[in-house]
């Protein structure tokens, strides 16, 4: 997201995506996939919901290398209709919910070197694939993600794309989901990331709350450290029922008289996991 020109780079087609090119990675860039998925794989047993496991099993993620989007395509296509693009980096914010809309997930394509293998500041391959397509094999959550887009589209005619930013943000990026032992991981954000698995799931810093639609569109997020608030779903089903059957143009219309809530903020009303310390954000700030 995040970009206003809609004039295609040179070299993009019209709508932004470019070839993957898989030809061209190195095995350097094959090994770079390897090194993080092996990482990441051990660190999620246990952590990550067992829909987003599955899904590395379903599209066959598992086998080495970066894979193919042509190929993975082909896999989640017959799976839930969806497929993976690739782009030259951000994209424009109507572009990125049309693409959505249609069931197209956009993805970067260059990976990470080894000095960025623990913080990048534009998403790779490894965050965009390996983050965010297993869980468009899970047909409840493939919905959610074309509803999402949908109303992005809505939303950037309705002038409140910020509002909806901030839903993508809690859930798809650094969602966190309740099960019957315990807390597991699903947000792309957090998956994709070493220190960010151990910390929104066992850190006693940061808040864990009840996902709550309208109070968390009012909160504001970090993009430079991670979080200090996590939301926790009940299911994807509820996540899809609270989004997709709500109508949120009343809804942004009620918040434009509200003020923003703090990174931080826990609510009398927040139904509460965690009540974080805060410990290591305070620490950061010394
Ligand atoms: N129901 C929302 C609207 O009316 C659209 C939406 C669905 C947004 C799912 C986010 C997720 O705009
Ligand atoms: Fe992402």
């Amino acid at each position: 997201m995040a970009q206003t020109e809609m004039i295609a780079p040179p070299g993009a087609r019209e709508d932004w995506t470019i070839p993957q090119d898989w030809a061209a990675y190195t095995a350097q860039d094959h090994a770079m996939w390897d090194r993080l998925f092996a990482r990441q794989t051990q660190m999620l047993a246990g952590r990550a919901v067992p829909e987003f496991l599955e899904g590395l099993d379903i599209l066959r993620m598992t086998r080495p290398g970066i894979p193919d989007f042509a190929e993975l395509s082909d896999r989640l296509m017959q799976r839930t209709g969806w497929q993976v693009v690739a782009v030259p980096g951000l994209v424009p914010d109507r572009l990125f919910f049309e693409h959505l809309a249609n069931r197209r997930f956009v993805a970067g394509r260059f990976i990470r070197q080894p000095e960025q293998i623990d913080y990048l500041e534009e998403p790779d391959v490894f965050h965009d694939v390996f983050g965010h397509v297993p869980l468009l094999a899970n047909p409840v959550f493939a919905d959610y993600m074309q509803a999402y887009g949908e109303g992005g589209l809505r939303a950037h005619a309705l002038g409140s794309i910020e509002r909806l930013a901030r839903l993508y943000w809690y859930t798809v990026e650094f969602g966190l989901i309740r099960q019957d032992d315990g807390l597991k991981l699903y947000g792309a954000g957090i998956v994709s990331s070493h220190g960010e698995s151990e910390f929104a799931l066992d850190d006693p810093s940061p808040n864990r709350l009840g996902f709550d639609l309208k109070r968390l569109m009012r909160t504001r997020y970090r993009i430079d450290d991670y979080q200090q608030s996590y939301f926790v779903i009940d299911s994807f089903e509820q996540l899809l029922r609270m989004t997709a059957e709500t109508d949120f143009a009343p809804l942004y219309a009620q918040l434009d008289g509200l003020p923003d809530l703090d990174t931080d903020t826990i609510l009398p009303t927040d139904r509460v996991f965690t009540r974080g310390s805060q410990a290591y954000a305070n620490k950061k700030k010394e």
